[in-house]
């Protein structure tokens, strides 16, 4: 049976109907099978590639064709789950037109079925402009990692109550963009709570608490495969990382003991056909001496 594709409006009908959304990150092919496989609600391709897969030391690098690459992969694979294509750093902060042509990019060249960017108030008119060209916009507030240096590292935000009045104003300057929901990333659970409240589009935590409208992970730390740190928010449901280590060492240990390839992972052949051809081997050898 065909399975139905997650769209923008059924994610915004969510919070109206209570239901807890799903979200998680995928950046290749398999992995975005199996996450789509499991339900999650919400792919996104988010600029963490920098960090969890590509090896940079934050986002801040990761390019528009880093993204587009990875976005094509994740959504080659998926069938149901709605595909969220992060803008990364640079691609949307020079001026609108390149903000629109970029956001066009994703949509056409990567297939993301919306795109996310990080801001409050000061990308609300970028936010408006690709919402108006057509393409549906998730905001992301609170942590941005992208501008991590300018928030003083990466700390919990909206600790003092001028931080949480500012994060409620850019919520809602996001929903008057006509955003279709909202990333809350490391801000105290009360303050998550009232900006959930607070506006009509759903709000999706990491590191917000349980009463968002929806839970978001980056995979590599969900599963154990992110060894650099784990931030505090993270639950982690297993470690890949060891049972990946453990199988390669098995492999290299079998290798060199010759225990691997036997005789199941080998290719016969009938015992008169390879005698045929030895002797073969050796007229052509003894022309040649
Ligand atoms: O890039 C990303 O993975 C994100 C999530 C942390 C929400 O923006």
């Amino acid at each position: 049976m065909e399975q139905k594709k997650i769209t923008v409006p059924d994610i915004k009908e969510r919070k109206k109907s209570g239901g807890k959304i799903t979200m998680l990150t995928a950046y290749d092919y398999p992995t975005a099978l199996l996450v789509d496989r499991a339900g999650i609600d919400i792919i996104l391709v988010g600029d963490s590639l920098g960090m969890v897969v590509l090896g940079y030391k934050d986002t801040v690098s990761v390019t528009m064709e880093e993204m587009l690459h990875h976005i094509k992969a994740v959504s080659g694979a998926v069938k149901s789950a709605l595909v969220v294509g992060d803008m990364p750093f640079g691609s949307y902060n020079v001026s609108i037109e390149e903000a629109i042509y970029n956001a066009n990019r994703m949509m056409k060249e990567s297939r993301a079925d919306c795109i996310k960017l990080e801001g409050g108030c000061q990308v609300a008119s970028v936010a408006k402009a690709i919402v108006e060209a057509g393409i549906p916009v998730q905001g992301h507030i609170g942590l941005t990692p992208q501008t991590a240096s300018s928030l003083g590292g990466f700390k919990v935000q909206g600790k003092s109550v001028e931080a949480a009045l500012a994060l409620i104003e850019d919520a809602k300057a996001l929903e008057d963009a006509g955003c279709f929901s909202i990333v809350l990333e490391a801000i105290p659970s009360p303050i998550a709570k009232m900006i959930t409240e607070s506006v009509s589009i759903p709000t999706i935590g990491i590191g917000a608490g349980i009463d968002c409208d929806g839970q978001v992970l980056v995979i590599h730390d969900l599963i154990g495969l992110f060894e650099r740190f784990t931030p505090k928010f993270v639950k982690q449901y297993a470690k890949i990382s060891d049972i990946i280590l453990s199988a390669v060492e098995q492999y290299k240990s079998d290798v060199e003991s010759l225990k691997f390839p036997e005789e199941q992972h080998c290719f016969s052949m009938n015992s008169k056909e390879v005698e045929k051809l030895r002797k073969i081997k050796k007229i052509k050898r003894k022309k040649m001496d």
